[in-house]
């Protein structure tokens, strides 16, 4: 299946590492011009490279998605740097603490909810105005498998990526009409660096909780995200999609 981006510029969020990076290594290899947007600029900088030295176009920006002020910059240098914007994946997000609800520190409960969902709401919310004025495109947000079933220990994860899942849907519902899709796709565990700091013994129980046998890959994930994000998918907005090995199939 052939998918291109040319003349298409897309913002990744979180792009620096794992499921970011893949989403703007493969963007780019379609043709887009990928903004890397990320707190770790340095980090960004190494993706744009590789991007670059495979031939295609890519910058990047330094921004926290929590930081209202800081994600409008992001759009804004988009904007400004390619004349518009017309795919953008909300994906930066963090683990937070495994801890159970009643001893949850509020502190790690508000950074995780500023992250995981206000940060894909700020996306949107400059995001969607931007996309509009330049003529259309799509967007995707990354939610999890967490975004449809619980999980012990991580309260502020779970309720950010079920909220991530219900934002799709209510941004796709109101910028369908102006030729916009949202959609929002939920990952099982995949091999990242948001999973180092697990034990192999806690490794071994995520992998048998995937009847494929095997964690995933971020190439996985990107392969969706581009297929959501081009014009094959002109009919699928609003909607929630699973990679996840049949986690959720149980
Ligand atoms: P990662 O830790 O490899 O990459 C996350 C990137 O986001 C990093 O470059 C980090 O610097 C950046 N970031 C963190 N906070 C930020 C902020 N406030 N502003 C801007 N950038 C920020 O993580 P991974 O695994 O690639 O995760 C990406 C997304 O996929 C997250 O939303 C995560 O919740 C989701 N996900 C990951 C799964 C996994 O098993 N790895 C499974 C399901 C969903």
């Amino acid at each position: 299946m052939n998918i291109h981006f040319n003349s298409k510029t897309a913002i990744v969020t979180g792009g620096a590492s794992g499921i970011g990076e893949a989403c703007a290594i493969t963007l780019a290899a379609a043709g887009a011009t990928v903004i890397i947007a990320d707190l770790k600029k340095a980090d960004a900088h190494k993706t744009v490279d590789t991007i670059t030295k495979a031939g295609g176009k890519a910058h990047s920006v330094a921004a926290d998605v929590a930081d209202d002020r800081a994600v409008k910059a992001m759009v804004d240098f988009a904007v400004k740097e390619t004349g518009g914007l017309h795919l953008l994946v909300n994906n930066a997000g963090i683990g937070g603490p495994q801890t159970p609800t009643g001893e949850y520190p509020v502190e790690d409960w508000q950074k995780v909810i500023a992250i995981n969902l206000s940060g894909v709401f700020l996306g949107l919310r400059h995001g969607l105005p931007a996309i509009d004025k330049s003529g259309g495109g799509a967007v995707v947000n990354i939610a999890s498998i967490l975004g449809s079933v619980g999980i012990a220990q991580s309260c502020a994860y779970v309720a950010a990526k079920h909220g991530v899942v219900g934002l799709t849907k209510t941004a796709a519902l109101e910028y369908s009409a102006k030729g916009i899709r949202v959609n929002s796709v939920g990952p099982g565990f995949i091999e990242t660096p948001l999973l180092d700091d697990i034990s192999d013994e806690m490794r071994d129980g995520l992998v048998a909780l995937h009847p494929i046998g095997r964690l995933g890959q971020s190439q996985e994930v990107a392969d969706l995200v581009c297929y959501l994000l081009s014009d094959r998918a002109s009919f699928i907005t609003g909607s929630y999609h699973l990679v996840d090995g049949a986690y959720t199939a149980q």
